[in-house]
Formats: structure tokens, C-alpha cells, sequence
């Protein structure tokens, strides 16, 4: 079992009324990135756990997380009200197959989330590994409203270190927003919308794609994606496809 250790908050960033950024001090464990580790509140007597991606990369400080309140949700409404200095648990140990080393080698690395879905390919944009095994690297973020498309300066980053190699695309579903896609990933998947605005095109040869975040958009664009030939990546049978569902 792995152990529970004591962290620190140092920031809790309210962007929206359900969309937050914790950053905590605390003593874990190396991890790989693309990998989670559960935080934990103890809650009338009950320790209520969930695993969460880290944004950041391994061994930087201070780890840091991208959540949003789930409806009715008990640990992250109480993730809410977390003030710097107050404690939170942290697993010490990282968990997760949602990383590089399932992902085979190709030229083109697309990394397509919904919300939160976001933060495992910040922790792995972050690193070296990347840049150094795909020419290039093509993120899409997917959201309901403007509102949700946080991280510009570190977006901002990644285009001046990598140039024309990194494309960031964002999709807004409920608003209509000027550069960005307004509709939902399998749509524009099987419509060739998306190829078309990123310039790049989906290749049995040349892509890997990876999916995190909502199981429906996960579900739907691998439906898409199959209809085109591509087929999830397995140990045994390694494919183009690699996916993390959050719930
Ligand atoms: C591997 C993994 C990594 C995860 N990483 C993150 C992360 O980095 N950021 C993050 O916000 N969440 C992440 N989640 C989801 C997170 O673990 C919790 O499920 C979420 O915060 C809700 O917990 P809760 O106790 O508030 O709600 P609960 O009381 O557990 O759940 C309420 C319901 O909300 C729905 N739900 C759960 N998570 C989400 C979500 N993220 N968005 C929309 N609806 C949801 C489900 O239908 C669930 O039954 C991850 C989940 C997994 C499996
Ligand atoms: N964002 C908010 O304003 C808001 C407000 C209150 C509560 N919440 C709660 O916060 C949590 C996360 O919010 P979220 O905004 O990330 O929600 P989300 O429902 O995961 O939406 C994120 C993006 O995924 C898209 N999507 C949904 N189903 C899809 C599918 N089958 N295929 C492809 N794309 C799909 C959505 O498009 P569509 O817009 O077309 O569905 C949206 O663009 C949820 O629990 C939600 O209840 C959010």
C-alpha cells in the first residue's frame, strides 16, 4: 500500500466558479510523466480520496493540479475551500500507464483533451522526451466556454522553445470564439475539420494520439479514429492509440 504523506497547500487559483489550480508542497515520490497520484481530505471522520494527473513535470516544485468541481462532488467541492498553509494528503507514490513509455515510436504526437484532460500532457510537454522522439507535437485542448482555456503562458512557452514544431489547437463548444473550433473532437475528426485547421493530417504511419479527460469525448473519438484505421495501442499489439478516462 502505498503511503499517505502529509502536503502543503501553497496556492489554490480560483479561475472560474469550478475551475481551480492547487499547488502543493510535497515530499513525493519520483514519477513518470502522464502519471496521478490521489489527493485526499479527511471528511467527517471518512479519508475521501481521488487520483488527480499532475500538470507538473517530474521533480518540480511544487507539484501542482488543474480540477474542476464535479457536480455534486465530494472531495473536489472541498478542494475548493483549501487555503495556502492548510494541509492535504498526497500519495506519496504515482500511479499510471497514461505516459511515454506505452506510446510507440512516430513523427507526429497528438495529444487531444477535454478540460482538466489537459494537464498529463503539460507534465509531459514539460520534459525533454518529447521533442526529443516526435518532430512534431499537435495539443488540443477541447471546453465548454472561453472561460475554461487557462495556461496561456505556458502555452505561450512551448511556442517560442519549439516553434512551428508545437501546434495548439483549442475547440469551445457552448461560445463561438474567434481562432478556435467551435464544436466537439470526433466531429471534426471525422469531418476533417480539424486536420485542415492544424495543418497536419491524421497518418497510420506517423501519428501516435493520445485522449484524456471526458470518457464520451475518449469513447467517441476512438470510434472516429477507428473508422480511419487506427487502433488502440496494447502492449502486445501496439496500435496508435493511448487513452486515460477521469471517471
Ligand atoms: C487517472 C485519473 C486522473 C484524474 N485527474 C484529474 C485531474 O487532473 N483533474 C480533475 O479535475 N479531475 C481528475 N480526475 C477526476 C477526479 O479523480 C475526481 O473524480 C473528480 O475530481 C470528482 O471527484 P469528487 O469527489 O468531487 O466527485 P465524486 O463524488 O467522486 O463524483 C461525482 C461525479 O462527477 C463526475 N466526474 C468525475 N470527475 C469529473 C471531472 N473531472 N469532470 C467532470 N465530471 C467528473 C462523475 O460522473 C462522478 O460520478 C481524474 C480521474 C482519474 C481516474
Ligand atoms: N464548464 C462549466 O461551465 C461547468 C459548470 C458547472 C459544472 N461543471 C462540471 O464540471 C465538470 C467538468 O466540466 P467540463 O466543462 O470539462 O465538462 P465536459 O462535459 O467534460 O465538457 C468538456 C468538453 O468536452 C465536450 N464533450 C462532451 N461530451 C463529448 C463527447 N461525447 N464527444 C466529444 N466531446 C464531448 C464538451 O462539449 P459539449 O459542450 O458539446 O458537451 C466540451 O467541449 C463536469 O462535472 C461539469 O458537470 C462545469
Amino acid at each position: 500500500m502505498a503511503q499517505w504523506i502529509e502536503g502543503t497547500v501553497l496556492e489554490n487559483s480560483h479561475w472560474t466558479e469550478n475551475l481551480f489550480t492547487l499547488k502543493i508542497d510535497a515530499d513525493v515520490d519520483m514519477f513518470t510523466a502522464g502519471q496521478f497520484t490521489s489527493l485526499a481530505l479527511d471528511i467527517d471522520g471518512e479519508r475521501i480520496a481521488r487520483p488527480y494527473s499532475f500538470l507538473s513535470s517530474p521533480g518540480k516544485k511544487p507539484i501542482e493540479f488543474f480540477f474542476y468541481t464535479a457536480t455534486g462532488g465530494v472531495l473536489s467541492n472541498a478542494m475548493v475551500d483549501l487555503k495556502a498553509g492548510d494541509n492535504i494528503w498526497v500519495k506519496q507514490k504515482a500511479n499510471g500507464f497514461f505516459t511515454l513509455n506505452e506510446v510507440p515510436q512516430g513523427k507526429d504526437l497528438w495529444m487531444l483533451g477535454t478540460g482538466t484532460g489537459i494537464a498529463p500532457f503539460f507534465s509531459i510537454l514539460n520534459t525533454e522526451e518529447p521533442w526529443n522522439r516526435f518532430e512534431n507535437i499537435i495539443l488540443v485542448q477541447a471546453v465548454r466556454g472561453e472561460c475554461d482555456l487557462r495556461y496561456q503562458e505556458l502555452l505561450q512557452s512551448l511556442a517560442d522553445q519549439y516553434g512551428s514544431r508545437f501546434h495548439y489547437k483549442a475547440f469551445v463548444s457552448r461560445e463561438e470564439i474567434q481562432d478556435t473550433i467551435h464544436g466537439r473532437i470526433p466531429q471534426a475528426i471525422a469531418q476533417g475539420q480539424l486536420e485542415s485547421n492544424v495543418g497536419n493530417e491524421f497518418s497510420l504511419e506517423r501519428s501516435q494520439i493520445m485522449l484524456c479527460g471526458n470518457p464520451d469525448m475518449v469513447k467517441d473519438t476512438v470510434e472516429a479514429l477507428k473508422n480511419r484505421g487506427f487502433s488502440k495501442n496494447r502492449r502486445r499489439t501496439p496500435g496508435q492509440i493511448t487513452v486515460e478516462n477521469y471517471w
